[in-house]
């Protein structure tokens, strides 16, 4: 473990976005040859102990932790990302053709405030090239997937891009996210607003009916942000428990943020306090009749138990997990 946590401290001497791809590879390599289980000490498995009749879908989980999307975007790393112990992870945001995101640098640390600032706009390798990758994973855990639209689809044509993506995902994931939330693609943030989202969740909804004849129930999240209006936010709550959808994530990343690298939204430590208040507030009007999906400022045990104190069914990591490391995850799933 010292060895995996001193690489960790190693990639951070180098840029952002390449240390993170060589963390994945390096990971991967780890895996591929087995020495990973080597240097892990051994996981206790552990169901999670508060078992709600609402919640048949929470006891498939094996633990609470799980990696946020955007970390394995193409679903390049499931089952090396897996044996690092997390009861699930949120594969994507993928949408239906592939693109390559915003001109580089876009994804850049601050390492005294422990955040991340990205700009990435869903640079992927569209959705048969993850649908592909989903098939062919061994690891039994939880796989979410979270959708999106390309960045040149009008919001009006944006509903296509969620179909076509939830069509093609729904078999091979256990549940999926609704991306309506990242503030790197132009205007998606606006897909928020009653007046779409009723129309693209009502899609949706229809969808999932017609996809559970075939493949069961899968249920579907919709990912919110943190910067979100609380009078628009109240609309969202409602208008999920309305169409008798699954879930909600809290959150995405912010921009309400002063990073001397300009636009893009921040994650990680600056996060965590925004994303637990809207939680709470979720929470709120909820109940406890869906499940939330607690994401943002995950850096440490006190964090993630804020989030679980807060009303969290299930937590994910993914700024905590490129500043610690598989430490963190370790002491998460082992608490
Ligand atoms: C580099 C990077 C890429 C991300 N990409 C996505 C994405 O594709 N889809 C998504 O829903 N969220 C994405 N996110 C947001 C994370 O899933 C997560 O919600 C957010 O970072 C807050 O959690 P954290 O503080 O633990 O990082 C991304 C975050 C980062 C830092």
């Amino acid at each position: 473990m010292k060895i995996l946590s001193f690489f960790t401290k190693l990639l951070h001497l180098l840029p952002s976005e390449f240390s993170h791809g060589l963390a994945l590879n390096s990971l991967k390599f780890l895996h591929v040859t087995g020495l990973l289980k080597l240097l892990l000490p051994i996981q206790r498995h552990r169901s999670i102990a508060k078992k709600e009749e609402k919640e048949q879908f929470l006891e498939k989980f094996k633990n609470r932790v799980g990696f946020a999307a955007g970390l394995d975007k193409n679903g390049d790393y499931i089952d090396c990302l897996a044996a690092l112990g997390v009861g699930f992870i949120e594969v994507g945001t993928v949408t239906p053709e592939a693109q390559n995101g915003n001109p580089k640098p876009r994804l850049f640390r601050n390492r005294s405030e422990k955040s991340l600032l990205n700009r990435l706009g869903f640079n992927n390798k569209g959705v048969d090239y993850l649908m592909n990758n989903l098939k062919n994973r061994q690891t039994k855990i939880i796989i979410g997937t979270s959708i999106g639209k390309n960045h040149n689809t009008p919001n009006e044509f944006a509903y296509r891009d969620y179909l076509l993506c939830l069509d093609k995902v729904y078999e091979f994931s256990d549940y999926v996210a609704v991306n309506i939330s990242s503030p790197n693609t132009k205007a998606l943030r606006e897909l928020s607003d009653e007046s779409y989202l009723r129309i693209l969740l009502s899609k949706i909804k229809s969808k999932q009916e017609t996809l559970s004849y075939s493949f069961g129930h899968k249920p579907i999240f919709i990912k919110v942000s943190p910067d979100e209006e609380l009078d628009n936010l109240k609309s969202i709550c409602n208008l999920i428990i309305e169409l008798q959808l699954d879930g909600i994530i809290c959150s995405n990343t912010t921009v309400d943020h002063l990073d001397a690298n300009g636009k893009g939204g921040v994650s990680g430590a600056p996060l965590r306090r925004k994303a637990t208040e809207k939680q709470l507030f979720i929470k709120d009007i909820v109940k406890n009749n869906i499940p939330i999906i607690a994401s943002g400022g995950v850096m440490s045990v006190e964090d993630y138990q804020e989030k679980v104190d807060s009303g969290a069914d299930l937590v994910q990591v993914y700024t905590g997990f490129i500043y610690e490391g598989p430490k963190l995850i370790l002491d998460l799933v082992n608490l």
